[in-house]
């Protein structure tokens, strides 16, 4: 039995469907990522999740209980937002304090389970700061203290790290990993980023227009995308004849002369990206993307024609796919 059952939700604000019949298990411990395009409706599943919205119709189950209509004080989760809300008039201590309050602790312990947490996430030296002593990053973990404070069931992080810079966000993905993991909490993450679902997340559920279009491991995702949509959506693809197949810009090889599969192509741009060089070309029925090793790619620079060739292996077959 899973941890988490939604069976046909959907959801409609006014007369615009958002959500249509979603159905999904999340099981005990698993970090889940909703990925898709913004205005997909990730959001509004989670937030039907932890209650703060009615669906129309449909069922949730948590841990074997219904709470389809249960209020979110009563339901068993901690949720970090995109804004992280904390307060911005106490300190990092007194910000966890509040997720504490309901459970009566006597000073002492209260004390205890917030330098518990803060030790957690990282933060241990920081206590008496206010959020806004702290960076980003470190008001993000603060967000995360206190979603964990009670022990929750299930985490729900939305866009946890959408608003921090590159090199921070690759950081704290890897914390948030790594924490998840110690304490095995059942997780799961809204994002638009899908290099983060692919790094973070045990399944990924690709979302669109209120549907879910896939559900599977990164892996899964990325080499068995099973609709166009899924396979433009997660990494690059070049689609070929028609839409009859799909390439992966780093499984296409270029080299100067021509081989017997080979098609040639002209240089339509040459971009270089530290360790791949990413070629722009073309024939008569479009454009490309091709990924190639930046040691390689010297060579093939300032070449006009080039010949493109491919492993049957990587050819992703689209026929059939919507
Ligand atoms: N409270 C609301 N009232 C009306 N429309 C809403 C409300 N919340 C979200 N929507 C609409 O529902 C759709 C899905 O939104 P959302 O779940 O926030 O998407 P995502 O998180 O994937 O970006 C969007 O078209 C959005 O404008
Ligand atoms: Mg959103």
């Amino acid at each position: 039995m899973s941890y988490l059952n939604i069976k046909n939700v959907s959801k409609s604000f006014g007369s615009k469907e958002v959500l249509s019949n979603i159905n999904l298990d999340i099981q005990q411990g698993e970090l889940v990522c909703f990925l898709g395009p913004s205005g997909c409706g990730k959001t509004t599943l989670l937030r039907i999740i932890a209650g703060l919205e009615q669906q129309n119709s449909g069922t949730l189950t948590q841990a074997g209980h219904d709470i389809s209509s249960l209020p979110a004080i009563d339901r068993d989760y901690g949720i970090v937002f995109q804004s992280y809300a904390l307060f911005p008039n106490l300190t990092v201590s007194k910000n966890i304090a509040f997720a504490l309050k309901s459970l009566k602790l006597a000073k002492s312990e209260q004390k205890k389970r917030i330098e518990e947490l803060l030790e957690l996430v990282g933060l241990a030296d920081h206590k008496n700061k206010h959020p806004n002593q702290l960076s980003g990053g470190q008001q993000q973990r603060v967000a995360l203290a206190r979603a964990l404070a009670l022990n929750p069931g299930l985490l729900l992080l939305d866009e946890p790290l959408s608003a921090l810079d590159a090199k921070v966000r690759q950081f704290l993905r890897g914390e948030i990993k790594k924490l998840q993991q110690r304490l095995g909490v059942t997780t799961i993450m809204v994002t638009h980023d899908q290099e983060e679902a692919l790094a973070m997340a045990d399944r990924i559920v690709v979302m669109n227009h209120g549907c879910i279009e896939q559900v599977g491991t990164p892996e899964d995702i990325y080499q068995r995308p099973i609709s166009k949509f899924v396979a433009d959506f997660i990494g690059s693809i070049n689609f070929f004849d028609n839409d009859q197949f799909a390439i992966r810009p780093e499984h296409i090889s270029l080299s100067l002369s021509a081989s017997e599969k080979s098609r040639a192509v002209e240089v339509a741009a040459v971009e270089y990206l530290g360790s791949f060089t990413r070629f722009t070309v073309k024939d008569e029925h479009g454009l490309y993307t091709v990924d190639i090793d930046s040691n390689e790619a010297s060579a093939m620079a300032h070449a006009n024609t080039l010949h493109m060739h491919w492993l049957n292996e990587h050819v992703l077959n689209m026929q059939g796919a919507a």
